[in-house]
């Protein structure tokens, strides 16, 4: 059952040829575009903004997964849902009133996810768990591609699938940061629906063939 999906990061596309990275992306066995959009704040570098999304959602032609690693995310909800973003997803340390936020995104006509850093725990989601469409556990520290994938994410998406099944959630787990054909299989077995690769798609000789390899891995 093809159920498990794999969402290229654009992060580690080639921006002087971004249309021929999000093609590619569109001819894959890919399900989504993960979209990292940084603000220099949050984190400790800056992506790219609106104009960037506005040229990929012209010529991408699967789910668009975004990723705010931005303080305030609320001011800018409806700009993502005007750019094209299905998913929108906000970091829980940028949140003062997240259930607020998750509202609005849904309001909308967004998916509303919700991005934990390596350091938060899984039981902040308790009261919210219900609320969300989307869980991403950041496997490595946000603000940057290629980094090491970190250990413990394992034994976060075990007590995340746990509280997904105690609360009788329908949220997906996403996983982001460091994915690769190493930790794939073990990713989806402990309990993630959504794979994130970066630099393992773009910096590869072949991206649609690594991209179908990945596919195949977390689907067997
Ligand atoms: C990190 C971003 C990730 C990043 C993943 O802050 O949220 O989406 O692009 O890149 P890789 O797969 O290279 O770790
Ligand atoms: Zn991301």
């Amino acid at each position: 059952m093809n159920s498990k999906l794999i969402a290229p990061s654009i992060l580690a596309a080639d921006f002087a040829n971004l249309q021929r990275d999000i093609e590619m992306v569109n001819k894959s066995e890919a399900d989504w575009f993960h979209i990292d959009i940084m603000d220099g704040v949050f984190v400790p570098n800056i992506s790219f903004g609106m104009p960037v999304l506005k040229a990929i959602s012209k010529h991408a032609k699967k789910t668009i997964d975004v990723h705010l690693m931005i303080v305030d995310p609320d001011r800018y909800i409806k700009t993502f849902a005007d750019l094209g973003s299905n998913v929108l997803t906000v970091h829980y340390e940028a949140c003062t009133h997240l259930h607020r936020t998750l509202q609005a995104i849904k309001a909308e006509g967004m998916q509303a996810g919700v991005a934990l850093n390596p350091h938060t725990n899984i039981n902040v989601l308790e009261d919210t768990i219900n609320d969300i469409d989307l869980v991403c556990l950041m496997s490595v520290n946000p603000g940057f591609g290629g980094q090491s994938f970190i250990e413990n994410t394992f034994n976060k998406v075990k007590q995340l699938k746990e509280l997904i099944t105690r609360k009788n959630a329908a949220t997906k787990i996403e996983i982001d940061g460091g994915v690769t054909n190493k930790n794939a299989k073990q990713l989806v077995d402990v309990g993630a629906d959504v794979l994130v690769a970066g630099s393992y798609v773009f910096g590869s000789s072949n991206p649609i063939e690594t991209i179908k390899d990945l596919k195949a891995i977390v689907n067997s």
